[in-house]
């Protein structure tokens, strides 16, 4: 299998986007970290004023649509069971994780800062709701909470909660704060699944997916879900691999194959996204997507830097937009789909 489809890439018989982002802003990358477009600022601005309606407006056929899907691979679940009380091994297998933290946390604060202003010294995200799905052992659940968000991390693996809970339990000023919970995204936001379920509809400020979407069993549902459980003008963060020969090479070949940086058979190349289909897939679920980072890992570094291409991996910023788009056929997509 592995050599075929080596193979067959070399020979460039897989298909591929071009890595560039079509129709979404590309932020300007400062020498330090992220430097975000006044563009970006503005179209933050405008999706806040648009979207403050939408309590109001009517409801629709796919706003109460039941979920019928499952998120949820069990081969890959497996996979990330057998890996549960690694999570904190900062040399270990999660390793490229630990250091995304760099790039990552600054990429959800800035974004979140640019829509909530901040008023307390400190803690910037204080009085937001934050979302983290998939959270394994709360590698990112934890450094969002340390910046005041009230964080829960929701992963279907047990024992990586239960790793995520040990660990946050070390540090009592993480208690109010963050807290975790063993289930799937689609769990939140089913219909009729009781009253713990209403209670999420509509409850976060932003919700975070971070090298999760690579490992769904079904993006639509996800993508579903996570509008659900936004408030209006929500901001979705999503990291993930895109779905070039390059990232064969470098995600699968180098990383597991030659050095072992994460385990072998952690990454299925045919659910890498490119960014292009991934902000189809948003649009089609009612978002607007603001920016795409590409980002970059050095292995002999341990570092990740930002960069302007996309074609490994990205970091993507997404808002929830007032109308549902199966309620309304005539939305206006001229300000929301393609703003370069
Ligand atoms: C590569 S890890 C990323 C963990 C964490 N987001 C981070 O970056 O530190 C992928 C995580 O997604 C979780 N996962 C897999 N399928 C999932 C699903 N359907 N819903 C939520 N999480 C899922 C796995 O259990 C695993 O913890």
């Amino acid at each position: 299998m592995f050599p075929n489809k080596f193979g067959r890439i070399m020979l460039g018989l897989y298909s591929r986007r071009s890595a560039s982002v079509c129709g979404v802003v590309q932020s300007t990358v400062g020498q330090s970290g992220f430097c975000w477009t006044s563009m970006c600022k503005h179209r933050s601005q405008w999706l806040q004023r648009r979207c403050a309606g939408e309590q109001t407006q009517r409801h629709c056929r796919s706003s109460t649509r039941l979920v019928h899907q499952s998120t949820v691979d069990p081969e890959e679940l497996k996979r990330f069971q057998s890996l549960a009380s690694k999570w904190w091994d900062e040399d270990g297998e999660f390793k490229a994780l630990h250091a995304m933290n760099d790039l990552r946390v600054p990429f959800i604060r800035d974004n979140l800062l640019n829509v909530h202003k901040a008023n307390h010294p400190g803690r910037p995200l204080a009085g937001l709701r934050l979302l983290d799905v998939g959270c394994g052992g709360g590698l990112l659940t934890e450094p969002l909470g340390r910046l005041g968000a009230s964080v829960l991390g929701i992963d279907p693996v047990e024992d990586s909660i239960g790793t995520a809970q040990l660990h946050s339990s070390y540090d009592p000023d993480l208690s109010e704060r963050v807290s975790y919970r063993a289930c799937a995204l689609e769990e939140l936001c089913a219909d009729g699944a009781g009253g713990e379920t209403a209670r999420e509809a509509g409850s976060f400020d932003a919700v975070v997916a971070s090298e999760v979407v690579e490992h769904l069993a079904d993006l639509e549902t996800f993508a579903f879900c996570c509008r659900q459980v936004l408030k209006p003008g929500g901001s979705l963060f999503i990291t993930t691999i895109n779905k070039t020969n390059l990232s064969y090479v470098l995600a699968i070949v180098v990383a597991e194959q030659l050095l072992s940086i994460v385990p072998s058979g952690t990454h299925d190349w045919e659910k890498f996204i490119s960014p292009v289909d991934l902000e189809r897939h948003l649009e089609s679920n009612g978002f607007s997507v603001q920016s795409v980072q590409g980002m970059l890992y050095n292995p002999a570094s341990g570092a990740w830097s930002v960069t302007n291409s996309t074609a490994i991996n990205y970091a993507l910023h997404a808002v929830k937009v007032a109308e549902d788009p199966q309620c309304d056929p005539q939305q206006d997509h001229s300000e929301g789909s393609h703003y370069t």
